[in-house]
């Protein structure tokens, strides 16, 4: 599949206190249109800033991105980030505000259902759980058609049940679509049920990079499937 997204050099430095903080530490990295792309580190590795600088919401120290520019991307953000004057509906609907609305209202309806927010449609997020919420800002983030989705542990704050369901229909959705997603957790089980590529990092660079595409019937070969998941977590202990 082709290229979409090529990632140069990537630097991101930050002043603390005097202090000089190399979040992302020269990252090179070529993203394929349509694939899912998952990434696992620890707290603090640059997760959270490489997202931020895909979607252009922060500008790199050096290095260069190209193909970004072309494509819609959207974020959704490690916290919630609603409008607290808007209801869970309004929400969802903000990106497509301008649009007509008996041609969105379906789409509205069918991620609600998708997310299990029907109940609360008219609801404010003070009224929400911390799930809810993020579940409405994937909302969110599903209902602007665009072809670069940048998730950052999106389903953190779900309990389990939620977060299994969630994640098959993510998987779903994103195999049906040419979608291009980057998306990170701590998790490694769903970095590897979701991903067609897992990305490991530590200290601002990529670590390792597992190519998932390739074996098919990972998710059926629990053998080889604990195998790669001891492989990551030694990765991540290193
Ligand atoms: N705006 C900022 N100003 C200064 N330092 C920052 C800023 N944002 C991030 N950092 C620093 O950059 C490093 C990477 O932070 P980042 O939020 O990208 O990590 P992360 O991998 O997303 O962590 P977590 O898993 O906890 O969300 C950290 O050392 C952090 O303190
Ligand atoms: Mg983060």
């Amino acid at each position: 599949m082709k290229s979409i997204i090529q990632i140069k050099n990537l630097t991101k430095k930050y002043k603390i206190e005097g202090r000089e903080i190399r979040a992302l530490n020269n990252i090179n990295l070529e993203i394929n249109g349509g694939s899912f792309t998952t990434i696992v580190g620890k707290s603090g590795c640059g997760k959270s800033t490489f997202l931020r600088i895909i979607a252009g919401l922060e500008t790199a120290t050096s290095g260069q991105i190209f193909g970004t520019n072309k494509i819609k991307s959207s974020l959704v953000f490690q916290e919630a980030r609603l409008m607290p004057w808007l209801t869970v509906e309004e929400n969802i609907l903000f990106p497509l505000k301008n649009k007509k609305k008996n041609k969105i209202q379906p789409k509205v309806e069918e991620k609600l259902q998708l997310l299990g927010l029907k109940e609360f449609k008219d609801a404010y997020p003070d009224q929400i759980s911390g799930g809810m919420a993020q579940r409405t800002a994937l909302g969110r983030a599903l209902i602007f058609e665009s072809d670069l989705i940048l998730m950052d542990e999106p389903l953190g704050s779900l309990d389990a049940f939620n977060r299994y369901k969630l994640q098959e229909e993510l998987k779903n959705i994103f195999s049906e679509n040419d979608k291009t997603v980057i998306f990170v957790t701590h998790d490694i089980d769903e970095a590897i049920f979701l991903g067609d590529q897992v990305l490991v990092m530590d200290s601002g660079a990529i670590i390792e990079q597992f190519n998932l595409k390739k074996e098919l019937n990972l998710l059926k070969d629990k053998e080889k499937y604990l195998e790669l998941k001891e492989e990551i977590l030694s990765e991540l202990k290193a």
